[in-house]
């Protein structure tokens, strides 16, 4: 079959090459799947770096989640595959406990993005943040993979969205997706603008996968009892958090590790997959796949991922 492998750790299209393995043969407890599309994340970036916080023993194949066909039933799955690690190939492994079907109609592209953001999403915010319908959530990056989970899932908890993301053509992506409010914060300082929203009270969930000066500018604009969620560091800088600050203004700061859940609490895997399903069968998310490429184009398309370039979600197909 054909499978990207990084054989030492680097820029995507200097590391990744497109080579001819064995199909894997499944283990105990574990199924072979015919991949159909596997979505693009930014920790494939990492993790093809080396700076993930798993580092895969090389060579590796990299892509983190997948929909396909299990090759013994048909079956139509949603999922990681099995080392956490291997989906931008043809074939993947999966463990039989820890995939999940499609639901009804979903076309295989949008699929492969119901999982690892959605999931992210709606943890971080219900179960993490204890979102309330009524409240206001600010979310960074809003048109990236994770921020437009973030939007579609808040405006469906009943929340008023704010969003943020970087230059015009991302901001009009924030509106379609359902932000009530979008702000380029490459232009502009976002403070005083959600402060103005909010009537001075500021956001009361700020869902952040930028940290850095975001995570610090959102301190300046958190509600009292306000819950910042600590997503993820594109930014590339890890930011601090002043204790007295928190003291002061009565706010809390929520880390939020999903793939935790997987050891610690599995079956609220399969709960908030139930929920998406149904979210997505009621029309009140939908996975915005802003392009589906062929899998020989991985490089490209993570390097673009890398540089900011893309949109939603980008899909490969092999
Ligand atoms: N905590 C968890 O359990 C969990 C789970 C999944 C993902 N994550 C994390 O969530 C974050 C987002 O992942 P994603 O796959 O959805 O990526 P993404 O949002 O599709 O892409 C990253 C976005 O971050 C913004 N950004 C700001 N500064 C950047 C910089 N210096 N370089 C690159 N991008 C920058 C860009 O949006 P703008 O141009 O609009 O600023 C970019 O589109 C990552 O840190 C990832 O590791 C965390």
């Amino acid at each position: 079959m054909r499978a990207w492998q990084v054989h030492e750790f680097g820029k995507p299209s200097d590391v990744l090459r497109l080579e001819d393995v064995e199909v894997p043969t499944p283990g105990e407890g574990q199924v072979l799947v015919r991949v159909s599309a596997a979505a693009l994340n930014f920790p494939d970036l990492l993790m093809i770096a080396g700076k993930y916080q798993v580092r895969p023993p090389l060579p590796f194949i990299p892509g983190v989640e997948l929909t396909g066909e299990i090759a013994e039933t048909g079956q139509r799955v949603i999922g990681p595959p099995a080392e956490g690690f291997g989906a931008f190939a043809e074939y993947a492994l999966m463990e039989a406990a820890a995939l999940w079907p499609v639901p009804d109609g979903m076309p295989d592209e949008q699929a492969a993005s119901l999982f690892l953001t959605y999931q992210t999403g709606h943890v971080g915010l219900h179960r993490r943040a204890r979102l309330q319908p009524g409240e206001v959530v600010l979310v960074h990056a809003g048109a990236g993979g994770v921020g437009s989970a973030a939007i579609q899932l808040a405006k469906a908890a009943g929340a008023t969205v704010i969003a943020t993301s970087g230059g015009p053509e991302k901001v009009a992506v924030c509106r379609q997706l359902g932000a009530d409010h979008a702000i380029d914060y490459l232009a502009e300082d976002f403070v005083g603008p959600v402060k103005e929203i909010t009537g001075g009270r500021g956001a009361d969930v700020i869902y952040d996968p930028v940290g850095g000066d975001v995570f610090d500018r959102s301190r300046k604009c958190i509600a009292f009892e306000g819950r910042i969620v600590v997503v993820g560091f594109t930014s590339g800088r890890i930011a601090d958090a002043p204790t007295n600050h928190a003291l002061v203004k009565n706010y809390s700061v929520v880390g939020l590790h999903w793939g935790l859940y997987r050891t610690h609490e599995p079956t609220l895997i399969s709960e908030v997959h139930d929920q998406l399903s149904r979210l997505y069968a009621e029309g009140a998310i939908k996975p915005l796949v802003s392009q589906t490429l062929p899998l020989g184009e991985a490089p490209q398309a993570l390097d673009a991922l890398r540089r900011r370039e893309t949109i939603g979600k980008v899909v490969l197909t092999p």
